[in-house]
């Protein structure tokens, strides 16, 4: 059933509080919910979310009732205006492979809630609108769960018979229930303290797998910079006396930003030199910012409905990425930033599941937390941050937190707030809010009689879900070469900007920092993109200018005819790689040649096999006109222990991995770090050399009991060329688990995003038989693996046809909700 955000109604009932016990056990867990509700109207019907539970009793004001079913909720006819409502329910996590509600993992007990995962454990008004006062019962064996873990402060704990135990935690901040949790299991425990601004000393602690205690430093690092950042930028305090963070593999997403105790995917907690990437490093600090930054924007201010996702996630993503930018930023991290968009933001626009970054309708809530609402949410965040200069933005979040603490809002809210702290109007902003698709910004110069100047038009194309679109207000950032750097604030369809006197057209450095998620339109002279690529000031503007560059030249290869960028590429290339290095973060941005991925959003219809073997041309290219240069680059940086010599490293040998393949070999085996090991093993697999085998072999030897480490191994398995033929092997090895979301998009969702293997006949036939697996098993994380799949209109007529065939195959009496919706929006039309 769809919801749409036009619907929203108030609730009937609000619950003031909950106090729940949990009598665990393995396949018998036992619920009891006593809630305190009160009539928010004159409705008398109390009708209750649930799934997937066995009701065993309800009682209201201590007499039992018999509730009815309706539509799949439980209905209770409340006379009085308030009431004492007792549900208990029974449920059994361990069968619960789809990893929402309560689970067992690892031999622990955990939860997921969001976004509708509560009414797996009991009857509740599953709503972020409807918030309460936990207090929470855990009872469990000792022996096997010595540690019993829910939100907020611990009040009480003992012994029990039977050698069981129990704790009992208490939260005195009312929240929703989607922000519950509760965990269960024998963990190692890494602990640190906090002392805030005002005071407070706060116990950190952080919960891994038994043995791995020291590879959580990273993260307790990363969480006591978060919570002095957080103060420092924003004047937001922790309020609570613990802050727990536990990692489990078994995990859907990131992580979750429980009140009080965020659980985490391992992936984003453990880290050491010898296991874990420099990126990994930087992506766990990023995710840990990111939930504890939550407790403010998304805790005590919530979400009216989860049509307003955006306003917690969009803000909370912006928040990590200013982080990031001041912990460990490089010319590089803004970059990526914008990638993300521009590769699978704008595929996600241009295909089936087109949505505004505030939804209008959702048939399952689990497929919206997606790029969109996140990453181009911060996008929109970002540009009001922009627009109201640093000051500004502060007085609105210091507004907003004034008006709204301990309410759950919405996205006009969020808006409002900045718009009267800074006494402007935001009315025509808000259409980012409303409207889907991605602006193409038409950039026109203007040169006469020594005067220029710039055209600037907007147009948004129709999206698969918004067929009327209008302008919408956008910061063009630009620098001109050699005169400065400027913001022009365009408010309509169409505008003319006067830039001053000029000796010499200057040249145009567009879109600086990519400053808003738009695509451009531009046709500047090769010579001009050459020149931006080596010499603009801002890192974006030089990898934008490169991939134009490549833009033009691989639409004249896809046509058979050759193109002058090719000449301007390499030079500028040339003339990167002889010049003094000043930063090799973003040199090892300019040495990688765009994934095909990166190619395919050039262009509305995707010729696969063209761009495949146009990379493939571009990548021997380079190999074979510039070796001299990047090999004397190569070595000049490959011993150099700094992180930026490991990025440029890595870029340099993925280019020249075929004829370096014996240093590939002993990079690899030489290896100081994972950085470097992953990076060898990667530049193997990419050029395809004849090791690649023997070198991943040796990898599964030496980490064959890291998961996290060997899903760096699923994914090169998923990437590499002859995939397809090796995935019945790979998958009995024991690195593999079906019922583990790492796991499966480690191979599977990296084989479907970027091995185009994928789009064979056999391809399609084999993930016939392994989606539907896959979807019995975890609907969320099948959902979250086919979004390449739902862009078959944009394929050539063969593979159009075999996509076509292989969506309508998926769907069946058997498919999920949440596999369904996105089948049903791709086939519609
Ligand atoms: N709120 C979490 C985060 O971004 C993500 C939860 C995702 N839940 C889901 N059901 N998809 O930090
Ligand atoms: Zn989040």
């Amino acid at each position: 059933p769809v919801k749409r955000l036009a619907d929203y109604k108030a609730p009937a009932f609000l619950i003031s509080a909950l106090d729940l016990t949990f009598e665990l056990h393995d396949t018998q867990t036992r619920v009891t919910a006593v809630s305190t509700l009160t009539k928010n109207g004159t409705d008398p019907l109390l009708r209750l979310d649930g799934e997937q539970l066995e009701l065993v009793s309800v009682e209201l004001d201590g007499k039992a009732v018999t509730p009815r079913f309706e539509e799949g909720q439980l209905v209770i006819e409340v006379a009085k205006d308030s009431a004492t409502l007792k549900i208990v329910t029974q449920i059994d996590p361990t069968a619960n492979t789809a990893l929402e509600g309560l689970y067992r993992s690892g031999g622990a007990f955990c939860t997921q809630c969001e976004a509708e995962g509560f009414r797996r454990i009991t009857y509740f008004l599953d709503r972020p609108d409807v918030l309460a006062v936990y207090t929470t019962k855990v009872i469990a064996d000792k022996a096997q769960y010595p540690q019993l873990l829910s939100n907020g402060n611990l009040v009480e704990s003992g012994e029990l018979e039977g050698g069981r135990h129990f704790a009992t935690w208490h939260d005195p901040h009312p929240k929703p229930c989607y922000l519950f949790a509760l965990v269960a299991g024998d963990f190692d425990l890494l602990e640190d303290s906090f002392t805030t601004a005002s005071g407070r000393d706060v116990l950190l602690q952080i919960f891994v797998d038994k043995g791995r205690r020291v590879q959580a430093r990273h993260a307790m690092e990363a969480l006591k910079f978060s919570m002095k950042w957080d103060e420092d930028t924003y004047g937001l305090e922790y309020d609570l006396d613990r802050f727990m963070i536990v990692a489990v593999d078994f995990f859907n997403m990131g992580a979750m930003e429980n009140k009080g105790l965020n659980i985490f995917n391992a992936k984003y907690v453990l880290a050491d030199d010898d296991t874990a990437t420099d990126q990994d490093f930087d992506n766990i600090a990023a995710i840990i910012a990111h939930e504890y930054f939550h407790n403010w924007t998304g805790n005590r201010v919530t979400c009216r409905d989860w049509f307003q996702l955006s306003l917690k996630e969009g803000l909370t993503v912006f928040r990590d990425q200013q982080f990031s930018s001041d912990w460990a930023g490089s010319s590089a991290t803004r970059i990526k930033e914008a990638q993300v968009i521009r590769t699978l933001q704008f595929a996600e626009d241009a295909g089936p599941m087109s949505h505004p970054i505030r939804p209008l309708e959702v048939a399952e809530m689990n497929n919206f937390y997606t790029v969109t609402v996140y990453n181009k949410g911060a996008e929109v965040i970002r540009m009001l941050n922009g627009l109201l200069g640093k000051a500004g933005f502060r007085a609105g979040m210091d507004l907003y937190f004034k008006r709204h603490d301990g309410q759950a809002v919405t996205c006009d809210d969020f808006v409002d707030a900045m718009a009267d702290a800074n006494d402007v109007d935001l009315s025509r902003f808000k259409g980012w809010y409303r409207q889907s698709g991605t602006p193409v910004l038409t950039v026109r110069e203007i040169w006469e009689n020594g005067h220029y100047g710039l055209k600037l038009s907007q147009l948004t194309p129709p999206t698969s879900d918004q067929a009327e679109k209008g302008p919408l207000p956008l910061p063009f950032a630009i620098e001109l070469l050699g005169h400065g750097k400027d913001v022009l604030q365009l408010q309509d369809a169409e505008q003319t900007f006067a830039l001053g006197q000029f000796d010499e057209k200057p040249i145009l450095a567009p879109l600086c920092g990519f400053s808003a998620p738009v695509k451009l339109v531009f046709e500047q002279s090769d010579d001009e993109l050459a020149a931006l690529m080596e010499k603009a000031s801002d890192g974006f503007v030089r990898v934008d200018a490169a991939e134009r560059l490549l833009q033009r030249l691989v639409a004249a290869w896809l046509q058979g005819q050759e193109h002058p960028a090719l000449e301007l590429w390499l030079r500028s290339l040339h003339g990167i790689a002889t010049r003094p290095l000043t930063d090799a973060f973003l040199d090892a941005e300019l040495f990688k040649v765009p994934s095909v991925n990166a190619m395919q959003g050039w262009f509305e219809q995707i010729d696969l096999d063209g761009l495949v073997a146009a990379r493939q041309r571009l990548r021997s290219q380079v190999r074979e006109r510039l070796f001299a240069v990047l090999h004397d680059r190569y070595q000049m940086v490959k011993d150099v222990k700094e992180k930026g010599a490991r990025a440029l490293t890595n870029s340099l040998l993925t280019l020249l991995a075929e004829p370096l393949e014996q240093g590939v070999f002993d990079r690899y085996q030489q290896a100081r770090n994972m950085t470097e090991r992953q990076g060898a093993l990667a530049a193997a697999v990419a050029g395809d050399l004849a090791n690649s085998d023997a070198l991943l072999a040796d990898f599964a030897e030496r980490f064959e009991d890291n998961p996290q480490v060997m899903d760096k191994w699923l994914m090169l398995q998923g990437q590499r060329s002859g995939a397809l033929k090796r995935m019945g092997k790979v998958m009995e090895h024991s690195a593999f688990n079906w019922n583990n979301p790492n796991r499966t998009r480690a191979l599977i969702g990296t084989f479907i995003a970027t091995n185009p293997e994928c789009h064979t006949e056999a391809g399609y036939q084999w993930l016939s038989e392994v989606l539907p697996k896959l979807d019995a098993i975890n609907p969320q994380a099948t959902a979250r693996m086919v979004g390449p799949l739902l862009q078959w209109r944009r394929f050539d007529q063969k593979r159009r046809q075999g996509l076509e065939a292989l969506l309508k195959g998926l769907q069946t009496p058997h498919t999920s909700a949440d596999l369904g919706e996105l089948l049903g929006k791709a086939l519609k039309g």
